[in-house]
C-alpha cells in the first residue's frame, strides 16, 4: 500500500476524508471501539462487529503461503457463511498467530488514538494512512465501512479510504480525491495478495480499468474505459445497486451498471474480480427468495464489465488475461477460462495465471543442420490467435507456406494464419483466445515424440517460400502513427515493385470478359485522351486522363492509366484484375461506373464514367472559386446519403462484401447532378461474406485511416466507416480534417475541434460562415454526432453504414457519442 509522508497529508486528509466516508448517523446506535482496545489473531475469533451484525472487523484465517496459520485484518460480511472479505490491512504481508495474545499479532486502537497491526515482536505490519490527530474511538457503521472520528464524531479515516478489491454500496470515488482512487484486484480466487488487474478513477475525470506491470501496482494496458475524461467527477454505487459517474453538478454521465431489482434484501459489493472482470454482486441477506426471485446461496453476479475480456487483451508486454502460453476462452457467458494449449501444460496447476510450459525439450538450434528435422508438427488451433508478439510477418501466403517458414525455423513456436497472413511467434506466447469469431487459427510447433521420420527432402521442394521472404515485410506500425496526422501520405502496398514476374496471366481478361465490359486497344485511348494530355488526377494506383469516345456519340471518359512500368509484375496484373472484376460486377447509382478496359503488352488502363464536377475534394477545399463552386448546405447533406448508402451497397449488398479502404474526398466523385459517385476501388479488398474479419497490411491514406490499420487487429468494414466519419465532418465543416494553422491551435485537427464544440454546445461555431448550415443546426447536431460514432477508436462501437444512412436520415435516434480520442489519452 502507498505510503504518504505523514506532515504530507495531515493538511490535505481532514479535507478529503468526508469526500470519501459516509457521515455518522446519529440514528444508528454506534458500538465504539474505545481507546485501548486490541484483538489478537488466533483460533479465539476475535472481531469487532457493526450494530447490525452484517460487517465484522477482525482478523481472518488465510490457508496456503505454506507458512502455517496467516492471518489478513480484514472487514467481512459477518452473516454469510463464505465470511467474504471486502477490505484488508495486510494482504501482501499476512501474519502469524500465536498462542497467547501477548505473543500473537494483534490489531490494536492505541491510548493516544493510533491504529497499528502488530507482528508477535511488536513490529507495525500496518497503520491507516494520514489520519488526524484528535482520533477518540472507532467505529464499524453497517455500510461496512470502519471510521476513526474525533470527539465530535468527526471521521479522520475510514477503510472505505483505502479500499483493496471491492466497493460497497454508499462508497464514492471522486475526483481529485486521493483516496479512494483505485482498487486492485486479488491474487486469484483463494489468495488475497494485490493481483494483475485495477481499476481507477483518474483526475481527468476518467474510470479505466488497467493491467499492471505485475508484482508492481503500476497501470500497464488499458482494456476498459468509461470515457468520461474531463466531464466525470464521482463515481457512485448507490444502495440500489446503481454505479454510476457523474459531473460535479449531478448530472448522471454514464452508468456503469443499472439494476432494476429491489436491493433492501441483497447484500452488494463491486469487485474487481482475478480475471480483471469488474462484477457487481449480490447475495440474499435472509431467505432464498427475494423480489420474486430464487436466489443461490452464492454470490451472483447481477452485471460485469467488460463481457469480452478475453480479446480485450493486446498489451506489449504482460501476459494479458490468462498466462503466459495460455489462452483464455469464456464459455459459459462469463467467467474466462485459461487453457493451456496441446503439448502444453500448467506450470502451477493450483496457479493457472502463473501460465503454462512445454512438455517437450524445445528445438534446438545449435543442433548440426538436419538433426532435428522433422521431430516438430504444428497442431490446428481453431480460432485462436495470438494477437501480440511477433517476430516477422507475411502476407498473400498460403497456408501450406505459413507451415513450412515455420517448421524450417527453429526459432518458432507458432504461427498465426488468417486471411492469407502469416505471423511467426516465439514464446512465450501472450494475450491467446479463442473465439468463435476469430477467423484465423495458429499452428503451434510440438515435438513428435518418438519420431524418427524426416521430412528434410520434401521440404526442399517448397523453397518458394524463401523467396516470398524477400517480398513480405509490410509488417504493422506501432499505434503511435496514428496520433501524428502531420504526414498525409497516400500508401499503397501493392505498389512495392520489388519483384521480377512471369508474363502477364491471363486472369484479368477472363475477369473482364465476364463483366461484359468493352475492350479498347491501346491506340484507341491514344486518340480519345488527346495522347494523354488532360491530366483529372492522380492517384496511389495510377493517373487519370479525360478522353472522348469516338464511336460513342462523343461520350466523355475518364480514362485511368495504371502506372506504366518496364516489367510488370504480377501485383499489378493483379491488382488490375482485381478492381475490373470489383467494378465490373457492381452496380449502384452511388458508384462510378466502368466501361471498359484495356490490356495491352505493359499498358493497363480502365474506362470510367465521365464526372463533370470534379471530385468532393476539389469543390469542398477549393477554396470556394474556380472550376467547381463549393457545394451549400444542401448538396452536401445530399453527398453526405449518397456517399453513405454507396458504402451500404459495398458492405452490405453485393455477393462478395468490399471494403473500400481509402474512402476520401479525393475519391468521391460528383455527376452533372452533383451526386456523389464513389469511386477508385484499386486498394479495396474483396472478402467472402462469411469472412467477417481480417487482418491485412495496411492500406489507405493517413488522416483517414481507422486506428486499427496500425493495430495487429482485425480489419474490417468498419475501417470504411471511420473514413466516411472524417469526410462527414470535413462536408459539415467545409475544410480538411487537418489544417496546419498556428493561430487557431484548437482547430488544427478537425475531429479534436469538433468534438470539443459538440461537448461544449458550441456547434454553430463548426459553421458559423454557413448561413444555411446556422439556420438548420439540428441537423448539423445530428450529423456531427454520427460522425462522432463513426470514428470511435474502438470499431465495436462504430454503428454500420446501414444503420448510419439511417441515422443521417432521423430514421433513428442519436445517442451521445463518447469522446473520441478519451480511450486513447486515457492510457
Ligand atoms: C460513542 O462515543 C461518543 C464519544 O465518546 C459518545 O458521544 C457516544 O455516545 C458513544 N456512543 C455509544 C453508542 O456508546
Ligand atoms: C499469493 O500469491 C503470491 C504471488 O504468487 C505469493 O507470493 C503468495 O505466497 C501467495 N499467498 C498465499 C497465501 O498463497
Ligand atoms: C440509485 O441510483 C438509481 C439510478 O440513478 C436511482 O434510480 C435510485 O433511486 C438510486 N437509489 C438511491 C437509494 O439513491
Ligand atoms: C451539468 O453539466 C453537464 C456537463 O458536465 C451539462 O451537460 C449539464 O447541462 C449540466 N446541468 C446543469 C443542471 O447545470
Ligand atoms: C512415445 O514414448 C512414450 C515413452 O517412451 C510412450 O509412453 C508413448 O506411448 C510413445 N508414443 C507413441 C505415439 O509411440
Amino acid at each position: 500500500m502507498a505510503n504518504c509522508q505523514p506532515t504530507l497529508c495531515l493538511s490535505l486528509s481532514l479535507l478529503l476524508l468526508l469526500l470519501c466516508s459516509k457521515p455518522v448517523n446519529s440514528q444508528q446506535p454506534q458500538a465504539n471501539i474505545s481507546l485501548g482496545s486490541s484483538l489478537a489473531a488466533g483460533a479465539s475469533q476475535d472481531y469487532w462487529l457493526s450494530p447490525s451484525g452484517d460487517f465484522a472487523f477482525g482478523f481472518q484465517q488465510v490457508t496456503g503461503g505454506g507458512r502455517g496459520n496467516s492471518f489478513l485484518l480484514a472487514i467481512w460480511f459477518n452473516r454469510i457463511p463464505q465470511r467474504t472479505v471486502v477490505w484488508s490491512a495486510n494482504r501482501n504481508e499476512l501474519v502469524p498467530d500465536g498462542s497467547t495474545i501477548k505473543t500473537g499479532s494483534t490489531v490494536k486502537l492505541t491510548k493516544d488514538g493510533s491504529l497499528m497491526l502488530a507482528d508477535p515482536s511488536g513490529r507495525q505490519v500496518w497503520g491507516p494512512n494520514g489520519v488526524g490527530p484528535g482520533v477518540s474511538y472507532g467505529v464499524l457503521y453497517d455500510t461496512g465501512n470502519f471510521v476513526l472520528t474525533d470527539r465530535k464524531g468527526v471521521v479522520l479515516w475510514g477503510s472505505f479510504d483505502q479500499p483493496t478489491d471491492t466497493i460497497l454500496p454508499t462508497q464514492i470515488m471522486k475526483k481529485g480525491n486521493k483516496r479512494c482512487t483505485e482498487v486492485i484486484s486479488k491474487y486469484s480466487s483463494t489468495n488475497y495478495s494485490t493481483g494483475r488487474f485495477k481499476f481507477m478513477f483518474q483526475t481527468d475525470g476518467n474510470l479505466v480499468a488497467y493491467t499492471t506491470f505485475y508484482p508492481q501496482t503500476v497501470r500497464n494496458y488499458a482494456y476498459w474505459a468509461s470515457a468520461t475524461k474531463s466531464t466525470g467527477n464521482s463515481v457512485t454505487f448507490n444502495e440500489s445497486g446503481s454505479v454510476f459517474l457523474s459531473s460535479d453538478n449531478g448530472t448522471i454521465l454514464l452508468y456503469v451498471f443499472t439494476n432494476q431489482e429491489p436491493t433492501q434484501d441483497l447484500h452488494q459489493r463491486l469487485t474487481i474480480d482475478h480475471d480483471g472482470v469488474i462484477r457487481l454482486y449480490a447475495y440474499p441477506k435472509q431467505s432464498s427468495t427475494s423480489a420474486g426471485r430464487r436466489w443461490p446461496a452464492e454470490w451472483t453476479a447481477l452485471s460485469f464489465t467488460p463481457a469480452d475480456i478475453c480479446g480485450l487483451m493486446r498489451a506489449d508486454t504482460g501476459s494479458g488475461a490468462c498466462g503466459f502460453n495460455s489462452y483464455c476462452q469464456i464459455e459459459d457467458a462469463q467467467f474466462p477460462n485459461c487453457k493451456c494449449p496441446n503439448g502444453y501444460k500448467f506450470l502451477d496447476p493450483s496457479d493457472e495465471s502463473r501460465g503454462c510450459l512445454k512438455t517437450f525439450p524445445p528445438q534446438d538450434c545449435s543442433s548440426s543442420a538436419g538433426e532435428e528435422d522433422g521431430q516438430f508438427d504444428l497442431v490446428e488451433m481453431v480460432n485462436t490467435i495470438f494477437p501480440s508478439g511477433d517476430y516477422e510477418y507475411y502476407q498473400s501466403i498460403s497456408e501450406d507456406m505459413c507451415r513450412d517458414l515455420c517448421l524450417s525455423d527453429c526459432l518458432c513456436d507458432a504461427v498465426t494464419y488468417e486471411s492469407a497472413s502469416c505471423w511467426k511467434k516465439r514464446a512465450p506466447l501472450t494475450n491467446g483466445y479463442m473465439d468463435q469469431e476469430n477467423t484465423g487459427k495458429t499452428l503451434l510447433k510440438i515435438r513428435r515424440q518418438n519420431s524418427t521420420y524426416s521430412t528434410a527432402g520434401e521440404r526442399k521442394k517448397n523453397d518458394q517460400s524463401r523467396k516470398l521472404m524477400a517480398t513480405a515485410g509490410w509488417v504493422l506500425l506501432g499505434s503511435s502513427v496514428f496520433v501524428n496526422l502531420m504526414f498525409i501520405v497516400g500508401s499503397c502496398p501493392w505498389r512495392k515493385k520489388n519483384r521480377r514476374m512471369n508474363r502477364v496471366g491471363d486472369e484479368s481478361d477472363e475477369a473482364m470478359e465476364s463483366a461484359n465490359l468493352q475492350r479498347f486497344t491501346y491506340r484507341e485511348m491514344e486518340s480519345a485522351t488527346g495522347g494523354f494530355k488532360q491530366v483529372l488526377g492522380s492517384g496511389a494506383s495510377g493517373t487519370v486522363y479525360k478522353g472522348v469516345l469516338g464511336e460513342r456519340a462523343g461520350e466523355l471518359v475518364a480514362v485511368k492509366v495504371l502506372d506504366n512500368m518496364p516489367e510488370r509484375d504480377g501485383h499489378d496484373v493483379r491488382e488490375f484484375a482485381t478492381e475490373v472484376k470489383i467494378i465490373g460486377g457492381t452496380n449502384h447509382k452511388n458508384l462510378v461506373k466502368l466501361v471498359g478496359y484495356c490490356n495491352e503488352g505493359q499498358h493497363l488502363l480502365l474506362v470510367y464514367e465521365f464526372m463533370s464536377n470534379g471530385s468532393l475534394a476539389d469543390s469542398l477545399f477549393g477554396g470556394g472559386e474556380g472550376t467547381f463552386p463549393r457545394p451549400n448546405w444542401y448538396t452536401r447533406t445530399q453527398i453526405a446519403y449518397s456517399v453513405a448508402r454507396g458504402l451500404v451497397y459495398l458492405h452490405d449488398e453485393c455477393s462478395t462484401q468490399i471494403i473500400h479502404c481509402d474512402i476520401k474526398p479525393q475519391n468521391i466523385l460528383l455527376d452533372q447532378g452533383m451526386t456523389a459517385r464513389i469511386s477508385d476501388f484499386g486498394i479495396s479488398k474483396l472478402m467472402k461474406t462469411d469472412q467477417t474479419r481480417t487482418t491485412t497490411a495496411i492500406r489507405g491514406t493517413k488522416g483517414y485511416l481507422a486506428p486499427e490499420w496500425f493495430r495487429n487487429v482485425p480489419v474490417t468494414a468498419k475501417v470504411d466507416v471511420h473514413s466516411f466519419g472524417i469526410v462527414l465532418l470535413e462536408l459539415v465543416c467545409c475544410r480538411k480534417s487537418f489544417l496546419l494553422d498556428f493561430e487557431k491551435e484548437e482547430e488544427m485537427v478537425l475531429v479534436d475541434w469538433a468534438y470539443d464544440c459538440y461537448s461544449r454546445g458550441k456547434l454553430y461555431k463548426l459553421v458559423e460562415k454557413d448561413e444555411d448550415a446556422m439556420e438548420d443546426l439540428k441537423k448539423v447536431e445530428r450529423f456531427v454526432k454520427v460522425a462522432l460514432w463513426c470514428i470511435q477508436e474502438d470499431p465495436s462501437l462504430r454503428p454500420g453504414m446501414k444503420k448510419v444512412v439511417h441515422m443521417l436520415e432521423g430514421a433513428v435516434l442519436v445517442s451521445e457519442p463518447p469522446d473520441p480520442s478519451s480511450f486513447m489519452s486515457a492510457i
